[in-house]
């Protein structure tokens, strides 16, 4: 028999159509890219949370001398979300980047490795976490993580 699994997101083409509180999210993660150490990428990512409570935190990816034991933005964050308020929830996440100064044109989506953390988090909330991915001229929101990762690994 066969089978269908639909994603489904949103898009937009600039930050002032987006709803405020996910415009505020975006304009944080934008912000955040100025504390990426990137030095060999030079690939400047920022990632902004979001908790149930409205606090917002925000992070950067952190390279290192030692190319492997560098971080991605997104896990840099949850990582330090989750262990700091391991019992708060996330309800959004949004991840912007910039190439040199410049805002990418197109939206960054998180590598695999993040998506499995984000959707850790997402399951240890036990609500859907948004996303939003940030560019110049386009901008992508995905309202679970199940729609980044449809075919997920499920051992709980
Ligand atoms: N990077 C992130 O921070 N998040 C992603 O989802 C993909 C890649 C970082 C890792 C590295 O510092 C740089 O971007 C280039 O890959």
């Amino acid at each position: 028999m066969k089978k269908k699994k639909v994603i489904s997101y949103q898009e937009y083409s600039s930050i002032s159509e987006l709803p405020e509180k996910e415009a505020l999210l975006l304009q944080e993660a934008i912000a955040a890219t100025d504390a990426s150490y990137s030095p060999y990428s030079k690939f400047r990512v920022g990632a902004a949370v979001r908790v149930s409570d409205g606090r917002i935190f925000k992070a950067a990816n952190q390279e290192s001398e030692a190319f492997p034991s560098g971080m991605c933005a997104e896990r840099s964050l949850l990582y330090y979300v989750l262990s700091t308020f391991p019992d708060v929830p996330i309800e959004a996440m949004a991840i912007a980047a910039k190439k040199g100064r410049k805002l990418t044109e197109t939206p960054t989506r998180p590598c695999g490795a993040c998506i499995q953390v984000m959707l850790d988090a997402q399951n240890r909330g036990g609500k859907p976490i948004k996303i939003i991915l940030g560019a110049a001229s386009k901008i992508e929101v995905i309202s679970s993580v199940n729609d980044l990762i449809p075919f997920s690994f499920d051992n709980l």
